[in-house]
């Protein structure tokens, strides 16, 4: 093929790609984009929506993963899109909102259960217009870097599932035990090695303020 050619057909397919690619589609994952702090026009899917659909419908003997009524399982994101029951950025054409305004015998959750609150379907309305993304957002605030209300809630929501009491990897679950090893703790966390999912990425810089802002006052066990 000349050069002219390939250069023309990569432009076309470059074209091609890029048209198909309007939006972006993150890839199907358990591990949710974390971003700080909450906006008021976005609807976070793990802040807003998986605890609705988790304590209305993901029970035994409904959407749980052993029942899976209608091959359909609301236990956790990956899960729910499988379930092909949302259709991205269009809320009108997926069956999750539609199930939620049903009447009668199609109704979600069925008779004799109440529908849901008008809100909550809004809110699941806009999160699916709004690309449906395994997104969360919390408040974080550089200021709050005591022990009790800074430093070991975050260490709960990052690290302690896998680093929690009696953990061979490191318990990091008591004040000793994060004193002790401050040093390993700060030299993995700043070199984005921990938390190890998703490689390479870290905690968001906020919360590797707290931490430092911490070790600077001296750890206190405040
Ligand atoms: C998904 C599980 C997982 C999570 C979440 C996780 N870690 Fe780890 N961590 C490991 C494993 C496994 C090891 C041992 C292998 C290694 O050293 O890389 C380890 C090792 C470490 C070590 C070295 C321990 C030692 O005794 O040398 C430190 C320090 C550490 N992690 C800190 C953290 C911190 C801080 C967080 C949260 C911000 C965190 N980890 C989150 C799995 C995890």
């Amino acid at each position: 093929m000349k050069k002219w050619m390939m250069l023309l057909s990569a432009a076309v397919i470059f074209v091609l790609i890029a048209c198909q690619h309007e939006k972006p589609v993150p890839p199907l994952s358990n591990i949710p984009i974390k971003s700080y702090n909450c906006s008021s026009d976005t609807i976070y899917f793990q802040n807003d929506i998986l605890p609705i659909l988790v304590s209305n419908c993901a029970m035994s003997g409904c959407h749980d993963k052993d029942s899976h009524q209608d091959g359909v399982i609301l236990t956790d994101y990956v899960a729910i899109m499988e379930s092909d029951i949302v259709d991205r950025w269009d809320a009108y054409d997926s069956e999750l909102q539609e199930v939620l305004t049903e009447s009668g015998d199609d109704q979600m959750p069925p008779l004799p259960s109440s529908p849901l609150p008008t809100n909550t379907i809004e809110a699941i309305r806009n999160w699916i217009n709004q690309g449906a993304i395994n997104n969360q957002c919390m408040e974080c605030d550089t200021t709050q870097f005591t022990f009790g209300q800074g430093i070991y809630p975050l260490l709960e929501r990052n690290c302690l599932g896998c680093h929690g009491a009696g953990s061979s990897d490191g318990d990091f679950s008591n004040y000793p035990n994060i004193v002790d090893n401050i040093g390993t703790i700060w030299t993995r966390v700043s070199n984005n090695e921990m938390p190890p999912q998703p490689v390479g990425v870290g905690l968001p810089d906020c919360e590797k303020t707290i931490i430092q802002k911490w070790i600077e006052a001296g750890t206190p066990n405040n």
